[in-house]
């Protein structure tokens, strides 16, 4: 990280303390705050440029864990990485991915991945990235609303390599439409219920 720092093609950075894939441990840095709060402070000794935390969406309380990395010097927040999954291959029966599990995104992640925008929302005031299951402007603006600054596109793309392109025309087109003069302006306006 300090050897990156000053390379001028880097913006920011992104920890993955929540990859679900990793053999050693199985479960994420993420999990635990005092490693959480090492691996945060470690990285922000070691950089000026902004460090965004990629978080799980399976930790138990995701504000709290949110809290944690602002407090050890995070800049911003990602939600969310997959969701670890177990596909069986029935003939075998022996699991068909990698390490055993895998990680499970798309279309299913969604719901699951706004919610943890609109909880870190409510937990921290730092800039989310807001990832999951977006393949369409509707998607995109439901992690807007309930608090993203910026939304991500993961899996849409293995099936579209240009739903990215699409999704940002549909979004300026809805805002047009809807008297949306800037996108900003829809950044955490969610109405929870009362
Ligand atoms: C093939 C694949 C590889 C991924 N690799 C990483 C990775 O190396 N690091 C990481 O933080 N997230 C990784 N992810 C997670 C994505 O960045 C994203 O958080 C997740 O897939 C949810 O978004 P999506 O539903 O739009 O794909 C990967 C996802 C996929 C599908």
């Amino acid at each position: 990280m300090r050897r990156l720092d000053s390379s001028a093609i880097i913006s920011a950075f992104e920890l993955n303390v929540s990859c679900p894939n990793v053999r050693a441990g199985g479960i994420e840095f993420c999990s635990d705050s005092a490693s959480l709060a090492t691996v945060v402070s470690g990285a922000r000794a070691a950089t000026r440029r902004p460090i965004f935390v990629k978080l799980s969406p399976v930790l138990p309380n995701i504000g709290e864990t949110a809290k944690t990395a602002a407090d050890s010097g995070a800049d911003g927040i990602t939600v969310v990485n997959t969701i670890p999954g177990l596909v069986v291959d029935i003939e075998s029966r022996k699991p068909r991915v990698g390490f055993g599990t895998g990680g499970t995104s798309g279309a299913g992640l969604l719901p699951v991945a706004v919610l943890a925008t609109h909880l870190v929302r409510s937990a921290v005031s730092l800039p989310i990235i807001g990832v999951g299951g977006v393949a369409s402007a509707t998607d995109a603006l439901q992690f807007l609303i309930a608090g993203a600054s910026l939304v991500g596109v993961g899996t849409a793309n293995l099936r579209d390599p240009r739903a990215a392109e699409r999704i940002a025309r549909d979004l300026d087109r809805w805002c047009n439409s809807h008297g949306v003069a800037a996108i900003q302006n829809l950044i955490g306006t969610l109405e929870w219920p009362s």
